[in-house]
């Protein structure tokens, strides 16, 4: 027998749960097959074990495994085995071969093909939370649900510090999850834009600390994070060092000009720039770029 791909995504979801429920899962973790044939957790030991998955995410099986249920293994564990003892953070771009995300104006639609699209769902449906900035909300008006794939709704979080974004934005008005905006204290009190939550941040600068962001998920038991873009969020949180993965999808497009991907401080020379261990995956007809940043 070989391990489907369906098979292995309903394994992702229900590792998911586990690990949340569980918050220390055993380790290894041991899969294998139930009595109707469904991929599934089963006890350390037992004579059905197909899959074994480290505590770092590595897997090894003892049935073939196809390359695209490799995929899934490989693109996925670290976010579906999130949890109190394992937080993780990981940011996604799609970009052009000439680094841009959007054009001037803010469109980024269709910069990736469906098949990179179906992974930012597949994402969110592994994560506690997707996290956007102010201006992603503004230019895209976006649902950020997972309605391509089978999976749960994560909370959606927007960084917005001066609440500029107004009520009628899809996320505020929308039920079909939670939706949290976080701003600077000072403007927390000010009334809820529809439906959604909001989460004063203090701060010194004129940037809110992402690290307190993050604190302040994790409390709210939020320990999957994904950061779904813009540029500037991006950029943010990796020059603050909190990403474990940084994903960068290059499409065969060149915009020319526009708003840019990952922007850092300037570095006088090369070897200062980042060098991460990678992998690459083919996504139709882009190529993401899954760096690892930390372990
Ligand atoms: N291709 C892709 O993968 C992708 C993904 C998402 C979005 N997009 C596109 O990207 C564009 C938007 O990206 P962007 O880089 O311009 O902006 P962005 O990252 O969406 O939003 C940046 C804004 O978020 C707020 N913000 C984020 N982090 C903050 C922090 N730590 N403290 C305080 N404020 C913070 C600030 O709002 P204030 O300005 O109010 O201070 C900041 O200017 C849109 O055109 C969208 O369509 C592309």
């Amino acid at each position: 027998m070989e391990l489907a791909p369906d098979q292995v995504w309903r394994l992702l979801l229900e590792l998911r749960c586990a690990s949340r429920a569980l918050e220390t899962l055993p380790d290894p973790v041991s899969c294998g097959l139930t009595g109707d044939g469904q991929l599934a957790l089963v006890p350390a030991g037992d004579a059905a074990t197909l899959i074994e998955i480290a505590s770092n995410s590595f897997w090894t099986a003892r049935v073939p495994v196809p390359q695209t249920s490799a995929e899934l293994l490989d693109l996925y564990l670290p976010m579906a085995l999130a949890n109190r003892q394992r937080p993780f953070t990981l940011a996604h771009l799609g970009q052009s071969l000439d680094g841009r995300i959007a054009t001037v104006g803010g469109a980024s639609r269709h910069i990736n093909g469906p098949e990179n699209l179906t992974h930012l769902h597949r994402l969110r449906a592994l994560c506690d939370a997707i996290l956007v900035g102010a201006s992603t909300v503004e230019c895209d008006d976006p649902q950020l649900t997972t309605r391509r794939v089978t999976g749960p709704q994560p909370v959606r979080v927007i960084i917005d510090p001066h609440r500029r974004l107004t009520a009628e934005r899809y996320l505020f008005q929308d039920q079909t999850t939670r939706t949290l905006l976080v701003c600077a204290e000072g403007l927390a009190d000010q009334p809820r834009p529809g439906h959604a939550e909001v989460m004063g941040i203090p701060h010194d600068g004129p940037r809110l600390p992402l690290r307190e962001i993050l604190r302040r998920l994790h409390e709210r038991g939020l320990f999957g994070l994904f950061v779904e873009g813009g540029g500037l969020t991006v950029s943010s949180f990796l020059e603050a060092g909190l990403l474990d993965r940084l994903q960068i999808a290059i499409a065969p497009l060149v915009i020319g000009s526009g708003r840019p991907g990952i922007t850092l401080p300037t570095i006088e020379d090369l070897s200062q720039g980042l060098h991460p261990r990678h992998r690459r995956y083919v996504m139709g007809e882009d190529v993401l770029f899954d760096c690892q940043l930390r372990n």
